[in-house]
């Protein structure tokens, strides 16, 4: 190491943030009059949620809305919302208009979801990028819950915009999700008296050349748990969405569809700025 290069120059930041939050930590301990068992009790617990990998669902769960929240603050644009933890970088890349990996045998509803991306001064985004993922119809996501032997990939792709800025991809209807009674993170839910359901939900990250990265999420306004995700704030006004139903026989005879199937409208608008990908080269 130099002697311009000290840990404090190269870990400022770090060293900041670490004092503050045992700061922080400290006034909890004594504000709350933190016993030694239950010390321990916490350690053995975050030692559980480790084991179980469950780090990234139970953070996201309690505090990546604050993150979300201050990260975002001001900014131009749709609204954006927690990522969780079941991003997949790499999904397959595929052109609008397109249909969603998955199963020969894929239950659920079809879901026509289109619109189309545009910038702040409500330019279209051609060749933008929507980077979709969601759960299955039974609240179960590819490579985590579904093995990705069986199902690579399944209800996820980054599908690029045409020339007039529009998507349209055929999906299924996702179903609401629950957080998995059985780790570390489902107890804590259920030890203080809360149920673990997110309402059903689309994730999307929305990128294109010379914008910010939006990561959000869409809502259906009639889902059960709409006013009650476990994810407190997460869910908001402009996020939530009311697919339409088709269901006349004439209509679906004339479409060549079996089943009844909703179609969604949904346009994205992004922040005019550097992107990520350009600011992570940067820093
Ligand atoms: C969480 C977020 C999700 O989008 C989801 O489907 C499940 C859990 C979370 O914040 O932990
Ligand atoms: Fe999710």
């Amino acid at each position: 190491m130099s002697a311009t290069e000290t840990p404090h120059s190269k870990n400022g930041r770090l060293i900041e943030v670490f004092d503050n939050l045992l700061d922080t930590l400290r006034n909890f301990i004594r504000e709350n009059h933190v016993t030694h068992e239950e010390y321990r009790h916490a350690v053995a617990f975050l030692g559980k949620v480790g084991q179980k990998g469950e780090a990234s669902l139970l953070c996201d769960v309690f505090v990546e809305v604050s993150v979300d929240e201050i990260d975002n603050d001001g900014r131009a644009g749709t609204i954006t919302t927690i990522e969780g933890p079941f991003y997949v970088p790499d999904a397959p890349a595929l052109k609008s208009p397109c249909v969603l990996p998955q199963r020969s045998n894929e239950h659920g509803a079809i879901l026509f979801f289109s619109g189309t991306v545009r910038s702040e001064n409500g330019r279209p985004l051609a060749g933008a990028i929507l980077d979709l993922w969601q759960s299955d119809t039974n609240g179960r996501y590819s490579h985590f819950d579904i093995p990705e032997v069986e199902a690579p990939y399944n209800l996820r792709a980054r599908v690029t915009t045409d020339q007039s800025g529009k998507f349209e991809v055929q999906t299924r209807v996702p179903g609401p999700y629950e957080i998995p009674k059985h780790g570390p993170t489902g107890a804590l839910l259920a030890a203080l008296g809360r149920h673990a359901w997110r309402p059903a939900h689309l994730h999307m990250k929305v990128e294109s050349h010379g914008h910010r990265t939006l990561t959000t999420q869409l809502f259906f306004k009639h889902d059960r748990w709409i006013n009650s995700d476990v994810v407190q704030g997460a869910v908001k006004q402009s996020l939530i969405v009311d697919p339409i139903k088709h269901e006349d026989p004439n209509e679906l005879l004339r479409n060549g569809m079996r089943d009844p199937y909703y179609t969604l409208a949904y346009d994205f608008v992004l922040e005019t700025g550097i992107g990520e990908a350009a600011r992570d080269q940067r820093n």
